[in-house]
């Protein structure tokens, strides 16, 4: 049996016809850089997601970007954020020549662990980025709390996030500003690349949207320099389709994944009950499942296990017909890019931890319980062998 990672085809099969016409009408106006289209779209993100403003712009790394540009970050300026994340949460941070400063994780949430951030905290420190990581909302109250006590600001890097919440309020609704991903793969994905950055504070929002068009305003006429990162028309009109199913979407990853909680019980490779930090897979059984905050709804853009012998059953697993992804092999501290920062082997264990045991299996939506049964026994073969 094949499983793999991803099917868009199967998504796909199923909104072609509305897609096509989406395509077609911005074919037949001609208007490809922002424009009408683009406009409907932020102004359905921001209604989505329960904000006033959206801003299209060209990725969510841009939208990371442009959001720091606008807070003023610049080389004296430290950024906290988490280790294990994609490249673009950090890189964001050093393209500014600020300095990101990264707090240690949960391990069984993935995401930044609050009580270790305030010692982080130094005269020179600005923002916080707080990730969403796989679906599901970092622990926000403590987050913002935080924010407050020390004047920083909190941008949220909601790229895996959109239609996750977190004590019903959601994700990219929580900080001064959210960003979002609509890289192909996300839960919410357009045929190339894009993002969107949203804010209920309205001179934000106009800043965001004056540096995103080169920081023209009129037009060839700069008071500020900005950069070139428009979202198209096509991308917002096929978007605009696929909004209207992400909640239909989301509620089938989440099935998704309670099969597999229940499936691996059953099979007696992870345990019935597993503390928040998750637990030592070596001592315990050999498959931790990802823990789902009672405060957090999630949206499972990625199911991630922990254990141990991972690269030896990803092959094995590659093997068998299924397709899983390793995200992250190394954390950002570890980067060689970052080396220059000073961090050890050993300084932020959870997330050294977690890069060495995770390994994201199947979970889209049109992902078939005979598949999730088959990648289960798979992963119980191996065990068993082992
Ligand atoms: C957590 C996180 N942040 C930022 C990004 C960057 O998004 P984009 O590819 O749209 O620039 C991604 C995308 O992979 C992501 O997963």
């Amino acid at each position: 049996m094949k499983v793999p990672l991803l099917d868009l085809r199967a998504q796909y099969a199923v909104i072609k016809q509305e897609v096509k016409q989406a395509v077609e009408e911005v074919l037949e106006e001609q208007q490809f850089i922002l424009g009408e289209k683009v406009a409907e779209f932020e102004g359905r993100m921001a209604e989505y997601v329960g904000t006033s403003y959206g801003v299209g712009v060209a990725s969510c790394t841009d939208g990371l970007l442009l959001s720091l540009m606008v807070l003023g970050i610049n080389q004296d300026d430290e950024i906290i954020t988490t280790p294990f994340s994609f490249f673009s949460t950090a890189g964001i941070i050093a393209r500014l020549k600020a300095k990101p400063v990264f707090v240690d994780i949960d391990p069984g949430s993935f995401n930044v662990a609050p009580d270790l951030v305030e010692e982080k905290i130094t005269p020179r420190t600005r923002a916080i980025i707080p990730v969403h990581l796989f679906g599901q909302c970092a622990p926000m109250d403590e987050i913002t709390q935080i924010a407050e006590r020390h004047h920083l600001r909190v941008v949220e890097d909601a790229a895996q996030a959109i239609g996750a919440s977190y004590k019903g309020r959601k994700a990219g609704s929580m900080g001064m500003v959210g960003c979002f991903s609509f890289y192909p793969s996300k839960n919410l994905g357009g045929a190339g690349d894009g993002g969107v950055v949203l804010t209920n504070n309205p001179e934000l929002a106009e800043s965001i949207r004056l540096l995103r068009n080169h920081g023209a305003e009129p037009k060839y006429i700069y008071s500020i320099i900005g950069i070139n990162s428009r979202l198209d028309a096509l991308q917002a009109a096929i978007l605009t389709v696929k909004l209207k199913y992400v909640d239909q979407w989301n509620s089938a990853r989440r099935q998704n994944a309670e099969n597999y909680h229940r499936l691996f019980r059953q099979a007696g490779l992870a345990a019935e009950e597993q503390g928040k930090e998750g637990s030592d897979p070596s001592l315990y059984r050999p498959v931790i499942t990802p823990a789902v905050l009672p405060e957090c709804h999630h949206v499972f853009h990625q199911y991630t296990i922990r254990v141990r012998d991972r690269d030896s059953l990803k092959d094995y697993l590659a093997r068998e017909g299924v397709g899983t992804a390793i995200y992250y092999p190394i954390p950002l501290h570890l980067q060689k890019c970052f080396s220059y920062l000073g961090y050890k082997q050993g300084e932020l264990k959870n997330a050294e931890r977690c890069a060495a045991e995770c390994l994201s299996l199947p979970v889209y939506p049109e992902l078939t319980p005979t598949q999730q049964e088959y990648v289960v026994e798979k992963i119980a073969t191996f065990f068993r062998k082992g």
